[in-house]
Formats: C-alpha cells, sequence, structure tokens
C-alpha cells in the first residue's frame, strides 16, 4: 500500500494546476491516509531536493488560484542544466525518491512530462501522470484541463476585437497559442465568431487568406478577424518543414541528421514573426490597414474556470484511487464522464493534432469560416 507520494509539476504552467494538486493531495489525505510531499520547479526540485509538506493547510484555498504553488521549470530529469553544463540527474532523482521513502511520484504535466515520466518509471520508479496544457495535444486523454480557461481568454479577445476592427474597417490578426496544434485557434476561432481561422494541421495559402477578405468587403463587411494559431504555416514553409523533417527521419549518418536538424531550426526561427509577416502580406494583398494581437502568456495566467477546475479536481482525485490500487506508468486520461489508465508508452512522444475530419472542421467550414485552403 502507498504510503509516501510526491507531487510536482512540469512544463509551461496552466489554468487548473493548483487545483489538480488539491485533488490529488485531499483525496490522498483524506480518503485514503497517505502522506504528501510537493517538490519545486518540476523534475529540478526533486532531482535537487527541494520539498514541501503538503497538508490540509497547505492544501486550502488553492483550488481557484492560478499557476502552480509548487512552480514549475521545462527541466528534463536526463539533461538539466548544473554548472552550466548538460548532466543526467536521473539517478539523483531515484535517490531522493528513496530518501523521501516515496511509493509513487504524480507528475503533472504536457507532452514532455509524460516523455520524461515514462524514462523515471522505466528506471523503476512508480510514477503516475495527469494531463495539463491549453495546447490540448497530449495523445491519449479527451482534453486537458487549462484547456478551457485558455479557450475562454482568446474567445473574450476575439470579441473584443472584433468592435475596433469593425469600426475602422481594418484586418485584426490574432494570435492564438497551441504550440504545434490548433485546438485552441479553431476553438476559439469558431466561439468568437472570427472570419479565417489559421491551424499548423491546415496549411494555408495567403492569396485564398486574401480573396476570403476581399470578398467580405465586396460584400460590404470591410473589417476581417483572423485568428492565427502560433503554429500556423503557409503551404510553402509546411512543404519545406516537411522536407526537412523527412530529411532527418530517412538521415544516414550524424552529419546528414545535424543538418536537417539545423534546416527545421531555421524554418522555425524565420517564423519568430510570422503573424506580423503575414499582416503586411494581407495588407498589400487587400488595401485593407492590418493591425495584429499576440495574446501570449495571457492565455496561460489567472484564475481556471469552472470546466477546468471540475476536470483537474476529476483527475486529480481519481490519480489517489489508481495509487492506491497500485495502478503506475500511466497516464490520468480524461475519458467521457470518467477517467482511464494510459499506459505511458502510448502517450509518451506522440502529439494530438485535430484530425482534418474533425467535427470543428467541418464546423467551421459550415459557418464560412475561411480555413485558408
Ligand atoms: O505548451 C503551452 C505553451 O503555452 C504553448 O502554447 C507555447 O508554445 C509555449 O507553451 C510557450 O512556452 P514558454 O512559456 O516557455 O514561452
Amino acid at each position: 500500500m502507498s504510503h509516501y507520494i510526491g507531487i510536482l509539476t512540469s512544463g509551461g504552467d496552466s489554468p487548473g494546476l493548483n487545483a489538480a494538486i488539491r485533488g490529488v493531495g485531499k483525496a490522498a489525505l483524506g480518503k485514503y491516509g497517505m502522506e504528501v510531499i510537493g517538490f519545486r520547479d518540476g523534475f529540478r526540485g526533486l532531482a535537487e531536493n527541494r520539498s514541501v509538506r503538503l497538508d490540509g493547510s497547505s492544501l486550502a484555498g488553492i483550488l481557484t488560484v492560478g499557476g502552480t504553488i509548487l512552480g514549475t521549470s521545462r527541466e528534463k530529469p536526463h539533461r538539466m542544466l548544473v554548472g552550466g553544463k548538460e548532466q543526467d540527474m536521473t539517478d539523483a532523482i531515484a535517490e531522493n525518491f528513496k530518501a523521501n521513502h516515496l511509493d509513487a511520484l504524480v507528475c503533472l504535466g504536457g507532452g514532455g512530462t509524460q516523455k520524461n515520466a515514462l524514462r523515471l518509471s522505466e528506471r523503476g520508479l512508480d510514477v503516475i501522470t495527469l494531463p495539463k496544457t491549453i495546447d490540448n495535444d497530449v495523445f491519449g486523454t479527451d482534453v486537458t484541463f487549462g484547456f478551457d480557461t485558455a479557450l475562454g481568454i482568446a474567445t473574450e479577445a476575439i470579441d473584443r476585437l472584433h468592435s475596433t476592427a469593425h469600426s475602422h474597417h481594418r484586418i485584426i490578426l490574432v494570435e492564438i497559442m497551441g504550440h504545434r496544434v490548433g485546438w485552441l485557434a479553431l476553438a476559439a476561432g469558431i466561439a468568437g465568431g472570427a472570419d479565417v481561422v489559421l491551424i499548423p494541421e491546415i496549411p494555408y495559402d495567403v492569396e485564398l487568406v486574401a480573396e476570403a477578405i476581399r470578398g467580405r468587403v465586396r460584400s460590404g463587411r470591410k473589417f476581417s478577424i483572423v485568428a492565427v494559431a502560433e503554429g500556423a504555416m503557409s503551404k510553402e514553409e509546411a512543404a519545406a518543414m516537411l522536407d526537412a523533417q523527412e530529411r532527418k527521419a530517412k538521415a544516414g549518418d550524424k552529419e546528414e541528421k545535424q543538418r536537417a536538424k539545423e534546416r527545421i531550426k531555421a524554418i522555425e526561427s524565420g517564423r519568430i514573426n510570422h503573424t506580423l509577416d503575414l499582416a503586411h502580406q494581407l495588407e498589400a494583398l487587400t488595401g485593407l490597414e492590418s493591425r495584429i494581437t499576440i495574446l501570449g502568456h495571457l492565455q496561460r495566467g489567472g484564475t481556471p474556470s469552472a470546466t477546468d477546475r471540475l476536470l483537474a479536481t476529476r483527475l486529480g482525485s481519481a490519480c489517489a484511487d489508481y495509487i492506491h490500487e497500485g495502478r503506475f506508468g500511466v497516464m490520468v486520461a480524461a475519458r467521457g464522464e470518467g477517467t482511464e489508465a494510459v499506459p505511458l508508452e502510448q502517450v509518451a512522444g506522440r502529439r494530438k493534432p485535430i484530425p482534418l475530419d474533425h467535427p470543428l472542421v467541418e464546423t467551421a467550414r459550415s459557418v464560412g469560416t475561411n480555413l485558408g485552403d
């Protein structure tokens, strides 16, 4: 039976993390009489043994608080910066797991965290994870907590941009987070009534976007809102990226692989101002004045929505049940109204892009939203 459990939050923060810590902690303490220890700043805190005891009073009042009370980092156990050099800290982590008499380690994180958790599980630690990220791109779960809050924020932003775009007869491009997937941009674009939505899953043709905007002008609507996922790519960029990725996968030797990696990096860094560049292109192609709004970390900050609090609490308390049952090496996935334990091997290293036949894609097209293709 598990007695001592450790919790850490890793990767970019996400609304609902504290609700999840509280969900795991309260159920572990109250239902099963376990002791709960939180580790600071993701895997780094576990490697450096920086911890805090989580009791009833430290878990009280955090349900509605944004961010994570434990702090987070993007550090990987096997590649951690120590004295300016990358070092494998897996042994230190395993030692601290033992030194704290842990029976289980709960890792709250997105795609990267699932990979790191699998590594620790393969090292013999009893690990269990929860899926969090505003991007909603974790494979194997219906949804991740953080997504709904970010969706509300991005939708409100689109709502607010409408009146100013309309008043000035402008195009306003709003850049929405999502890393390499378009869940947030597509959902917010539909909910906010964006005229164009550009997502990584559907490479866009700038001329088709411009023609959609010109069509609106011809029918008397002299403004347009364009929701641009941060990972959205033109057809040309997507083709160049695909080529580089294929070269990397097929590379016969180290040098060839390195060249392909550098090419990928160059394409990515050339896209730093892609929303601004697109605004300039659309301005030139339509003759309409354009502005951009980058929502950035506003989408990750602040109090979680009721839906995210519910989801995080549901997954967190189920996590305590799984620990009690001794089910490790799994992610607690949201499945319908319930949960499912999905083996980390099935989750790690995989992403969940929007399927092209997803109902949201169909819905956007049905209401006349231009998807750039
Ligand atoms: O994964 C969440 C996310 O907010 C992505 O949408 C975004 O690409 C990334 O993190 C930004 O990371 P950082 O906060 O480290 O700049």
